[in-house]
């Protein structure tokens, strides 16, 4: 699988959303994350803290997750041959 684009991670100063921009860096995205701060923690993304863009915002606020957006575009690409159920997955043409 590889990773192409920006990836936004709402919620990426909690728990999960920290580790998965940890995870998604790792595979090569870049990452935007967008958050509040209202229960998680800017520590949380010290270590990654010069590797990703931080927007401190509410999702609820539209000019802010219109911004955090821009760019926005993840591409997972796989071969289908290696999809353990391709009939689960549902591919664009
Ligand atoms: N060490 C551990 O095992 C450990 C530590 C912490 C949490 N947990 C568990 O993890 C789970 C919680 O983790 P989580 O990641 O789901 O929750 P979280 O609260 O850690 O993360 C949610 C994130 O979303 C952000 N957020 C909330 N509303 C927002 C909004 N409107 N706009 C932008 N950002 C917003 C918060 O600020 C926070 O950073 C629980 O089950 C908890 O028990 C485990």
């Amino acid at each position: 699988m590889s990773l192409s684009g920006i990836a936004l991670v709402t919620g990426g100063a909690g728990f999960v959303g920290s580790h998965l921009t940890s995870a998604l860096l790792a595979s090569g995205a870049r990452v935007r994350v967008i958050d509040n701060l209202s229960t998680g923690y800017q520590e949380n993304l010290d270590e990654i803290d010069g590797d990703i863009d931080f927007v401190n915002a509410s999702i609820n606020d539209q000019k802010s997750l219109t911004r955090a957006l821009e760019d926005v575009r993840v591409d997972l690409s796989r071969s289908r041959d290696s999809l353990a159920s391709p009939r689960s997955v549902k591919f664009a043409s």
